[in-house]
């Protein structure tokens, strides 16, 4: 497997040279400059900065901290690990099963990934910086066109979808119930990633105007 390495190392500048696609609708640079100043003081320390001379921080949340669903950081099965950790790699970079969370992805281009969070249990941008506002149970649309965004709150324009609704959804087609995230099912959980809570409504709408730039 070391062999392909100089591949790999081909397909990381690949990556690099990626560029995310610009925010396709208007941006109010005024409001996107105050939401920077919100960025600088709530999220940097996690997500880092950007542009030209932007850092990433590349750090692990423990799961205390962080509060999202754990199930996924926890999926890795002692054996999986012995048998990573053997491998060339995992001798490089051995994981530490003690250092269980999640990493704090970097957000170029992060107005156009909704659902949010490593599950996709929170629909937008806005619902994720206001932990109150997450619905409980969202129909995904039926396809990523324009028309189906939400300019407003960054993400996909969903509908909240009730108990009942769910279980006559349930007895529906598959297809149909393919469209409908219910944060109740194992490992799906909204929780967590509090940071936006404590801002005003303004300050979180500046900091998505900014979030829309990157
Ligand atoms: C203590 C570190 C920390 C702080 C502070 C923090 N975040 Fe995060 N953020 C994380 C981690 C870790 C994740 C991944 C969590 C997960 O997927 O379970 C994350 C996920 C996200 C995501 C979802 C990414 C995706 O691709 O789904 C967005 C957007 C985000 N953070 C924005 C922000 C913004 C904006 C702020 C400032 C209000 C902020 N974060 C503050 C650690 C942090």
């Amino acid at each position: 497997m070391k062999a392909l390495e100089p591949a790999f190392r081909d397909l990381q500048a690949f990556f690099l040279s990626l560029e995310p696609p610009k925010y396709p609708f208007p941006i109010d640079a005024d409001k996107a400059a105050r939401g920077e100043a919100v960025f600088q003081t709530t999220c940097v320390r996690c997500h880092g900065t950007y542009g030209p001379d932007g850092k990433y921080p590349n750090k692990i949340v423990p799961l205390d901290e962080i509060g999202t669903d754990p199930a996924r950081s926890q999926g890795l099965s002692d054996r999986l690990v012995a048998h990573y950790n053997k491998t060339w790699l995992g001798a490089e970079y051995p994981v530490d099963t003690k250092r269980v969370g999640y990493q704090a992805p970097p957000l170029d281009g992060i107005w156009a990934t909704a659902p949010y969070l490593h599950n996709g249990s929170v629909p937008t941008l806005h619902a994720l910086l206001d932990s109150s506002s997450r619905p409980p149970r969202f129909t995904r649309p039926p396809s990523t066109d324009f028309a189906h965004y939400d300019q407003a709150h960054l993400g996909w324009k969903f509908t909240e979808v009730s108990a009942d609704d769910l279980s006559s959804t349930a007895r529906r087609s598959p297809f149909q119930a393919k469209f409908i995230v219910d944060t109740a099912r194992f490992g799906m959980s909204n929780g967590g990633h509090t940071f936006g809570d404590a801002l005003s409504e303004e300050e979180r709408m500046d900091l998505i105007e900014y979030l829309k730039t990157l």
